[in-house]
């Protein structure tokens, strides 16, 4: 169970809003392990996060693009890892349901990893843009 925590916090009250709705959905899946619900219903979870993760990186490049960040590059290229990750998180749900691989995965390589990159590369983008709104 993760929460925003104030180190989290990247500034911009749309990103900001975002990642709570994201934290709340990845939570949603971490959970998942220690309930008794279908195939199909852990399915549609894992898919909401997913359909989520990629709404929500779409939004924060269109912003850095429009203010022009000079690091965008290499964000979306952070954010495009993350999205393979996420999709052999579901290849080996798909295969062997939760198992201990997937439970490790899923912490390690799908929660650490957003907390480390919105705590050091989102905040950083927060402080780019909102320096950039107010020039
Ligand atoms: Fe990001």
């Amino acid at each position: 169970m993760i929460t925003l925590t104030d180190s989290m916090k990247v500034g911009v009250p749309k990103i900001d809003a975002q990642h709570q709705e994201l934290v709340d959905r990845l939570n949603a899946v971490t959970s998942m392990g220690a309930k008794a619900v279908s195939k199909e219903e852990t399915q549609k979870t894992l898919n909401m996060l997913g359909d989520y993760i990629v709404k929500h990186f779409g939004d924060e490049e269109v912003l850095q693009k429009q203010s022009g960040y000079p690091k965008y590059e290499w964000h979306r290229g952070q954010h495009q890892i993350y999205i393979g990750e996420f999709q052999k998180l579901k290849r080996e749900f798909d295969t062997n349901g939760i198992s201990a691989k997937f439970t490790l995965d899923l912490n390690n390589s799908i929660v650490g990893w957003i907390v480390r990159h919105i705590k050091n590369v989102d905040v950083e983008f927060g402080k780019y843009y909102r320096s950039s709104r107010s020039a």
